[in-house]
């Protein structure tokens, strides 16, 4: 991190005792951190802590005369490269989206004119209280970057969204927002198609399938985790933009196709998309009506262009193209003739008979000129990271 500089505003919130670890980690990668503990924070980490780990004084208060003779609260928050909020509650987020400057962190907060990322960390109802979810919208609005909570068991028993994000993570993402991140696909374009697509019959119906987009938002994730640019072009799925990534909403193929094209150049091209097959061959202007008579309307296909065949034949085809394949018998099989077929240079392929399409687990087969290899199961997060490393080894 170069010796940039981040003032680290802990709240009070058990997962304050990961904000621990994320100093410890800015250090190792050469960030300088000053901690601004409150109130809430100081009763789950000390400033005894923060300030071995740290190597620097940590502050709790704002009516500490010493500094604030020197305004000490406006050069904290000038004097930082980057001011991060971890972990930021609901109470803390509340007050910073009302504009509250009623302790040091909060006033440090408003009085800053540098990037501001915060890290959500609360129970899942209170992350997805509707009050919670204006506030954040509202930082967000003010451009201060939210990063997504992570999903699973919380420290209050329950299973949801609302967890703190790994540290490593943070410390990614904190260098990407520094501009000093160094993964291994810092430098490199990578261009994700993800989720279904709808193909419109008439103006209430479509044809759609059963893709969530939770395999490519993930991997999506995890390359931008590794460093690299990321366009998603995503079909209609109702997931949040992971952190990092430029996400460019599309309905239909031929709306995909287009938005892909334009995306272009890129060093990879990782088409996870279930695409539709075909459309409608004449989308009705107006509702299609029952008359009662028992006839049924003619429902003529026609074939979509194929996205992932179209880029691998292009002039502007990306060092490396993998594709997907979701199949629910002879998944090799049918692997290895999509691989020729459509000219990539990996076909991803899962068994969607064994993981229904939606769920949370993955199975991978990446198949390839050289052969198979069969990742174990995993959950898609993790199944998303061992790719993106593949992919990066592949660059290398
Ligand atoms: O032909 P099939 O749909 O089985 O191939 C799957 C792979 O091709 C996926 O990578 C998918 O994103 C891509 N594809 C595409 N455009 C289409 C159909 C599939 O890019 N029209």
């Amino acid at each position: 991190m170069n010796g940039k500089r981040i003032l680290l505003i802990i709240g009070g919130g058990i997962a304050a005792y990961k904000a621990c670890e994320l100093v410890r980690l800015i250090r190792k990668q050469g960030g300088d951190v000053t901690c601004v503990l409150t109130e809430g924070g100081a009763h789950f980490v000390t400033a005894m802590t923060l300030a071995a780990l740290s190597e620097n004084p940590v502050h709790t208060t704002l009516w500490d005369l010493k500094n604030e003779v020197e305004m000490g609260h406006i050069q904290l928050s000038r004097q930082a490269d980057l001011v991060v909020v971890c972990p930021a509650t609901a109470d803390l987020m509340a007050r910073m989206a009302g504009g509250i400057a009623n302790d040091l962190a909060t006033t440090l907060l408003l009085a800053t004119d540098k990037p501001v990322l915060a890290i959500p960390a609360m129970n899942v109802r209170m992350w997805q209280h509707p009050a919670t979810v204006r506030n954040v919208a509202t930082l967000r609005g003010d451009g201060v970057a939210v990063m997504q909570p992570d999903e699973g068991a919380m420290a209050c028993g329950e299973f949801g969204p609302g967890r703190l994000p790994e540290p490593v993570v943070i410390a990614a993402e904190i260098a990407r927002m520094l501009g000093t991140a160094t993964g291994p696909l810092s430098g490199k374009h990578v261009l994700i198609t993800a989720g279904p697509t709808h193909e419109p019959i008439d103006p209430v119906r479509y044809i759609a399938n059963r893709s969530s987009g939770k395999q490519g938002f993930a991997i999506a994730a995890a390359a931008a985790q590794a460093g690299a640019k990321v366009t998603l072009v995503a079909g209609p799925v109702n997931l949040d933009t992971p952190q990092g990534v430029t996400r460019i909403n599309v309905e239909t193929a031929r709306q995909m196709a287009a938005a892909v094209d334009a995306a272009l150049p890129a060093d990879v091209a990782i088409m996870v998309a279930a695409v539709a097959d075909w459309r409608s061959a004449g989308e009705a202007v107006q509702k299609i009506k029952k008359d009662g008579s028992g006839q049924v309307p003619p429902l003529q296909l026609v074939e979509n262009p194929d996205i992932l065949a179209t880029l691998c034949k292009s002039d502007r085809r990306p060092q490396l193209v993998v594709g997907f394949a979701a199949e629910t018998n002879d998944v090799l099989d049918h692997a290895r003739a999509k691989l020729a077929r459509k000219g990539a240079d990996w076909i991803v392929a899962n068994d969607v008979a064994t993981h229904a399409m939606g769920g949370e687990i993955n199975g991978l087969h990446i198949v390839s000129a050289a052969g198979v290899e069969s990742l174990p199961e995993l959950p898609k997060a993790a199944a998303a990271a061992a790719l993106i490393e593949r992919i990066a080894n592949a660059l290398a």
